[in-house]
């Protein structure tokens, strides 16, 4: 269905748990976070509820996000229920990549298309310390299960942090040359704890192109927030998503089902639809409830304007 400023909502990011097995430091606090009781987060038969009912108002593509989707017991079989849903047409996930290995096989089987994989930095040492533990192996052991079955064109999600990878980004680029992979560099973003640290180390996506001055501009994808490029000769794309310098509110298409049961019209307003409630105690009301969030949908964020306040909700509970 569209919005009140005409644009279609299609697109429900879906996130299952706010748990996480790593503790990036632009998302998750150090301590990690204390488990929400069991009756505060959705069952995977809720989630399963509120996605099918939204294929009524026109929900046609699916991501499954976190924390980390694949710490979810039962991911796989959530995976498997959405995808023969008639009506949904792409069914995607967002991982760090670490269980990736153990499951890529499984997700491609449940019916899975293909997996955008977080990854910040190529050097082992760099990923121990911005994941505050995380092994670099597991994921690339992850990225090529993931191409070995399949989940295929496989997006790679850098975050640019400043004084952290951007000595990275030709180095990052240049993995399209060899593979049909995308790599994708995201502005990072002020969104809940550590929205301070993140305004300190943000750049500006213009250093890729700085970086990279004989990048190919691709033609403009509808729908896609990612504007995309070519290295002469490379197999894959590079993208830059700019939700700061350049934000791309006017095409969005999306809302999103946090794992506590809340719509989330817009990722940088505080605004939220309690759906739990709804789908516990008055399940006739749900559809109307989902319209009325697409119906909520701001027009655009207000980042670069004087006084703006980040978002409270920390990344790890809304999954990017
Ligand atoms: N700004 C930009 N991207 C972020 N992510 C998490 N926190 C932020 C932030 N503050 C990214 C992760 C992952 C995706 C889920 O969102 O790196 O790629
Ligand atoms: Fe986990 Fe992703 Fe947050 Fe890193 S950014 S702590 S991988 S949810």
């Amino acid at each position: 269905m569209k919005d009140n400023f005409g644009r279609r909502i299609n697109y429900l990011r879906v996130s299952v748990t706010d748990f996480c097995n790593l503790r990036c430091r632009y998302c998750m606090p150090e301590e990690g976070v204390i488990q929400k009781p069991h009756h505060e987060i959705l069952s995977l038969e809720e989630i399963f509820e509120i996605i099918k009912c939204s294929t009524e108002l026109g929900i046609d593509k699916i991501r499954i996000t976190g924390g980390e989707p694949l710490v979810r017991k039962g991911i796989i079989s959530l995976v498997e229920k959405i995808s023969q849903l008639e009506e949904i047409k792409d069914l995607a996930i967002t991982t760090n990549g670490v269980l990736l290995e153990k499951y890529a096989h499984d997700l491609k089987k449940a019916g899975l298309k293909r997996v955008n994989i977080s990854l910040d930095t190529l050097n082992e040492v760099k990923y121990k310390e911005i994941t505050r533990g995380g092994n670099l192996n597991n994921v690339i052991k992850g990225i090529e299960a993931a191409n070995e079955v399949n989940l295929t064109p496989i997006k790679i999600n850098t975050v640019l942090i400043g004084g952290f990878n951007d000595d990275e980004i030709v180095k990052f680029a240049n993995l399209t040359m060899d593979y049909n992979i995308h790599v994708r560099f995201i502005e990072l973003m002020p969104i809940g704890h550590a929205s301070k640290w993140a305004e300190e180390k943000f750049l500006s996506n213009n250093i890729v192109l700085k970086k990279l001055p004989n990048l190919i501009p691709l033609e403009i994808e509808r729908g896609v927030p990612a504007k995309y490029y070519k290295l002469p000769n490379a197999k894959g794309k590079i993208g830059l998503i700019n939700p700061i310098s350049n934000h791309f509110c006017t095409t969005c298409n999306r809302v999103r089902l946090t794992a506590d049961g809340k719509i989330k019209p817009c990722l940088h307003s505080d605004k939220e639809i309690d759906i739990k409630t709804v789908i516990r105690n008055d399940k006739t009301k749900l559809k109307e409830t989902l319209r009325r969030a697409i119906l909520g949908k701001p027009a655009k964020h207000h980042i670069n304007e004087n006084g703006y306040k980040p978002i409270e909700r920390d990344m790890f509970k809304i999954g990017g």
